[in-house]
């Protein structure tokens, strides 16, 4: 079977990490969000994986070999010159998607979406109704970010409204699609939405089913949601997999450390914490909903929350970080200092403290 991932789009919401690499190769629990989803697609059988690549493509081109090797899957790069949105990539790749396709069918992914992908129900269920196209729904709190859908009981689609400015449902596209090879001729060679044109035409054709996700699901191109997704992951890695997590007396809750990073036992960790390789905490350090990207530190007595620590980034020994920070690659915090809140942009020395939340540094 056959797949295409996209992976372009600027990564805008995700900054000031995607300065620093693509949205789809930032690492989500300790591994490149795109290989979740590379791993669930060959775990249903999929051989051929098309990524739809726009933006960065260098950093992205430059780790394929990798995962082909990893996850035991042919790999291909479909690459635009200009950006085509969420459609015009299929287009682009269409002679890979039909060639030695004898099923005639393939899965679709947007790059930044996590859950326990159901990709086995998804070919039952498609396959029992016959029609074009299928698509995963989530409920979410505020739809008004996702693309919304209404459908009849059987799953059918009836309406698909991308970005509503008013409420008209909970239920939204996870994002996550199956299409028969029929669907590339409806999609022009040129920058185009799936959302906005194609999915609404098939829904008024009735060739567009709809079929519940089970389980967790988020969206991670934005920072809060990914750190909301990680505390979800790490909990179906809890239900799952537990023996991957952290035990320890120092360890609360679910936490994910990788084996090459040196954490002192008198640090406390979790719950909701990843730990990437090379990383360093220092004695006393207190960290919880906290992600570390690889070859960070955190200085002895420091207390770190809701936050995202960029690659190769160091915060000081005795400083307090909270309310949703980011650093983005490489930045320096100083001893002593409180940081509120705040975006820093790579390379940054940070020398004094930041009370206002928001702020971009
Ligand atoms: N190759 C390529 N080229 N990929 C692109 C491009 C492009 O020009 N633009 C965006 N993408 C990729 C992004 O990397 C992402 O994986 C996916 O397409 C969706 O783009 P986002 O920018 O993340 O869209 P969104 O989150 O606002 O909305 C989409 O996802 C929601 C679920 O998370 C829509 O599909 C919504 O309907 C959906 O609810
Ligand atoms: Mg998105």
């Amino acid at each position: 079977m056959k797949a295409l991932i996209l992976v372009g789009g600027f990564g805008t919401r995700l900054r000031p990490l995607t300065f620093s690499c693509p949205k789809s190769i930032v690492e989500f629990a300790n591994q490149p969000l795109v290989t979740h989803q590379i791993k669930a697609l060959v775990d249903v059988g999929v051989t051929d994986i098309i990524l739809a690549i726009g933006f960065q493509p260098k950093a992205m081109i430059e780790r394929i070999k990798q995962f082909e090797e990893e996850y035991k899957v042919r790999i291909i790069c479909s690459q635009e010159v200009e950006p085509l949105g969420t459609g015009g990539p299929l287009r682009l790749a269409k002679e890979h998607l039909v060639k030695d396709n004898p099923e005639g069918l393939f899965f679709v992914l947007n790059s930044d979406v996590i859950c326990d992908f159901p990709f086995k129900e998804m070919l039952t269920f498609h396959k029992n109704h016959q029609k074009e196209g299928t698509i995963l729904l989530t409920k979410v709190q505020d739809p008004t970010k996702y693309g919304v859908v209404v459908s009849d009981s059987n799953g059918r689609i009836e309406r698909f409204i991308e970005k509503p400015k008013q409420f008209i449902s909970d239920k939204i596209n996870a994002g996550i699609y199956l299409f028969n090879t029929s669907v590339i001729d409806r999609i022009p060679l040129e920058p185009h939405m799936l959302e906005l044109n194609t999915f609404p035409t098939m829904a008024k054709e009735g060739q567009l089913y709809s079929m519940d996700l089970p389980g967790f699901w988020m969206d991670v191109g934005q920072p809060k949601d990914f750190v909301i997704g990680t505390t979800l992951i790490l909990e179906s890695f809890r239900s799952k997999n537990p023996s991957v997590l952290s035990t320890g007396q120092n360890i609360i809750g679910n936490v994910l450390i990788d084996p090459t990073a040196k954490i002192s036992p008198s640090a406390v960790i979790g719950p909701n914490v990843t730990i990437g390789p090379d990383c360093v905490v220092e004695e006393g350090a207190r960290l919880k909903n906290v992600v570390m990207l690889k070859n960070s530190a955190v200085g002895a007595h420091s207390w770190v929350d809701n936050t995202i620590v960029g690659w190769d980034s160091k915060i000081g020994k005795w400083v307090r970080i909270e309310g949703l920070t980011v650093l983005g690659e490489d930045v320096k915090i100083k001893d002593e200092l409180f940081i509120n809140g705040c975006s820093v942009l790579p390379h940054k020395v940070i020398s004094s403290s930041i009370n206002e939340k928001g702020q971009i540094l």
